[in-house]
């Protein structure tokens, strides 16, 4: 695989690291009037040696790297998990005027046990001496651990074991006894779990727990893809809701995986590895290759077709100016664009000479977003099928839509529906967009950065 670009394809918004490998994000916490993105990072622009990386940011936008935080070691690669801030010191790791940050994360050896590495300088992390806190000497997969505060008292953590999650809870953050599990779930055990999270949102009112989980890659899926399930959280395992009987994925396009959300913040934000395990490794990208997802505020809303939804909204809107119709010419290469209309329609953004990508509402009603004439695609063979092109999902709402879609130079996201259906998707145009051109009953505005 070259390690040359073809030419610059880093996004400005979104997350990439300075060279080398990232996959999922990891240790997601806000702590100290900073939040810290760790993620599994890789020093050649490929994956394996894997440690937790690190950054930290004021405001989830503008990152500062520091140094990395978990190297491997004799349990093994430093493989995801999550972070808290354990304000009261229950784990003694620290000290009540300096209390830790607590990072739990897979050590991935001859089996998978979950570790701990703790931090009180916001910093630099210690490897707790007593590791591995959670044992395992039977499943082959056992990993992602995510910790969160109970609301009955104490901690819980949910992992991955294959094709169920499991639950275990503590009072100190360094034992943990397992309290349930949940799942197989029919179809939706295709590909082995990975990385979930649970956290609670309100819906009317009414408290509903969200339970995020990735699973691998596998074809019925097309790659490796992230469902949620909504339900209760007893303080000891997940049930889900029966009204909530079919599972949906978080992101209806390709490069959303492994998403978690933040520990301490006020909204519920989450992040995801904005990227596909099926071509991940290909990506034209050059000295790097990864990117996250822009970070998003989740919530709950209850649609007219499809009953609750997780609905998704980007931080960095805040990054934009006002609006300005446009139709022709297009500045630059990172915008914002609000398309209202009703009925089908399709915008079109292209350079000349065949390339283009578009995205829209087809005239089935669904929204869709294609890229399969966007640019480079023969890097990797399946990012170059047509499967892997265009995709299309129903709507939740009925009537006039809104659709925007933040572009960032190599990736881009679409938010539909009051941000119930959600396109993450990478694309390589050979040269910029120079064109934007509007079929249908469509009007558009561009916002650019200020
Ligand atoms: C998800 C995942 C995790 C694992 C990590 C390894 O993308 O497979 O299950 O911890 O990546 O890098």
């Amino acid at each position: 695989m070259s390690t040359k670009a073809p030419r610059d394809f880093r996004p400005a918004l979104h997350y990439t690291p300075k060279k080398g490998w990232i996959n999922d994000p990891n240790g997601l916490v806000y702590a100290r009037g900073k939040y810290h993105l760790f993620a599994q990072y890789g020093p050649e622009p490929h994956w394996g040696d894997i440690h937790w990386s690190h950054a930290e940011s004021p405001d989830l936008l503008h990152w500062r790297d520091l140094p990395n935080a978990i190297a491997p070691d004799g349990l093994g690669m430093a493989f995801s998990g999550s972070a808290v801030y354990d304000e009261e010191n229950v784990s003694g790791l620290g000290t009540p005027d300096n209390p830790p940050i607590i990072a739990m994360y897979t050590s991935h050896g001859e089996q998978e046990q979950q570790s701990i590495a703790y931090s009180l300088d916001g910093e630099s992390f210690i490897k707790y001496p007593g590791n591995p806190v959670i044992h395992n000497t039977k499943k082959p997969d056992f990993r992602d651990p995510k910790v969160f505060k109970n609301p009955k008292g104490g901690w819980t953590v949910v992992l991955a074991a294959g094709d169920h999650v499991e639950f275990y809870g503590s009072e100190d953050l360094l034992h943990w006894q397992k309290t349930g599990s949940f799942g197989p779930d029919g179809n939706y055990s295709k590909g082995v779990w990975e990385c979930p999270d649970l956290f609670p949102l309100t819906l009317g009112g009414r408290e509903v727990w969200v339970l995020l989980v990735s699973m691998g890659a596998c074809p019925e899926n097309l790659g490796s893809r992230t469902q949620y399930f909504l339900g209760n959280f007893d303080g000891e395992t997940f049930t889900c809701d029966g009204s909530f009987n079919k599972p949906e994925f978080i992101d209806s396009g390709f490069d959303n995986y492994a998403g978690v959300t933040f520990f301490g913040t006020q909204e519920r934000v989450l992040m995801g590895w904005a990227a596909n395990w099926v071509y991940a490794g290909d990506l034209p990208t050059g000295e790097f290759c990864g990117q996250m997802t822009l970070p998003r505020t989740l919530s709950l809303v209850d649609t007219p077709l499809g009953g609750p939804r997780l609905s998704c909204a980007p931080v960095s809107d805040k990054l934009f100016g006002a609006p300005v119709p446009i139709d022709g010419s297009l500045p630059g290469e990172v915008f914002k664009l609000t398309v209202s209309g009703e009925g089908a329609a399709d915008i079109t953004l292209s350079k000349g000479g065949g390339e283009a990508f578009s995205f829209g509402v087809d005239s089935s009603g669904e929204v869709y977003i294609d890229r399969s004439r966007a640019g480079l695609r023969s890097f990797n063979a399946d990012f170059a099928k047509p499967e892997y092109g265009r995709i299309s999902a129903p709507r939740f709402f009925t009537g006039p839509w809104t659709l925007e879609l933040t572009f960032d130079r190599s990736i881009c996201e679409l938010f539909a529906d009051r941000g119930t259906r959600v396109f993450t998707q990478l694309l390589y145009p050979s040269e910029p967009y120079r064109h934007i051109d509007l079929a249908g009953n469509a009007k558009a505005e561009i916002s650019l950065m200020i």
